[in-house]
């Protein structure tokens, strides 16, 4: 039986890397519930939309189509019939997507689709509030977290891979504000779910990391 895979944990600690090892070894789905976010706070600032204006909000999300798709092999988010991929991991996105997250209406449109994603189940979701709102009856829960500096390390390679030219205490700046954000928000703030299991992977490899969630799906299939 497929089952549901949540991964909650702080701003680059390697959420999507263990959430993508998961899809491919099982045959799930990948659902970048960030991603989700970053594609909205694109469209804001491409639309010079104040996203302090609830009723400019409101509108502006009637407007906002966002949807995956797998280009050889790689997950691509779509706004609006537009690759963004790169785009929403621009150092100006980040910037700004996590006061945007903190507005209800945004939470609730991308959580209504979030939900209908994952309704035939088989499919590992990351984000801030997957095991807690959007799948709280997930088979297996998993908080991940992981020493500030060593995010900060590896998301400036991630960044530099990808060609963006980002400075390593920028970075740091960043997902220290973005957690402290994310985790202080009136709605869905993050928060270990009730049975999440806990995994600091600051010591572990990609490989260690994925062998140990693979063994705590196994368990729940
Ligand atoms: O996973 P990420 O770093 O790409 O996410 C970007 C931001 O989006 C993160 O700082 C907070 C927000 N987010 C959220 O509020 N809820 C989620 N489920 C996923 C991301």
């Amino acid at each position: 039986m497929p089952i549901i895979i949540a991964i909650d944990g702080h701003s680059s600690c390697g959420k999507s890397t263990l959430a993508k090892g998961l899809a491919k070894a099982l045959h799930y789905a990948y659902l970048d519930t960030g991603a989700m976010y970053r594609a909205v706070t694109l469209y804001f600032l491409n639309q010079q939309i104040d996203y302090n204006d609830p009723a400019a909000v409101e509108k502006a999300l009637q407007h906002i189509e966002i949807h995956f798709e797998r280009i050889e092999g790689q997950n691509h988010t779509f706004l609006n019939g537009v690759d963004v991929e790169r785009d929403i991991r621009e150092m100006i996105v980040s910037e700004h997507v996590s006061p945007v997250s903190t507005l209800s209406a945004v939470r609730r449109a991308m959580v209504a689709q979030q939900k209908a994603m994952g309704r035939r189940r088989g499919i590992v979701a990351d984000g801030r509030d997957i095991g807690t709102v959007v799948f709280p009856d997930a088979e297996l829960k998993i908080f991940l977290t992981a020493d500030v500096d060593v995010r900060t390390s590896r998301r400036h390679l991630e960044l530099a891979a990808k060609g963006i030219d980002a400075e390593w205490d920028d970075i740091r700046r960043n997902l220290l504000d973005r957690d402290r954000i994310d985790s202080s928000r009136a709605d869905s703030p993050l928060r270990q779910a009730d049975g999440a299991v806990v995994i600091d992977n600051t010591l572990l490899s990609e490989e260690q990391q994925l062998a140990k969630a693979l063994e705590l799906a196994k368990a729940q299939a």
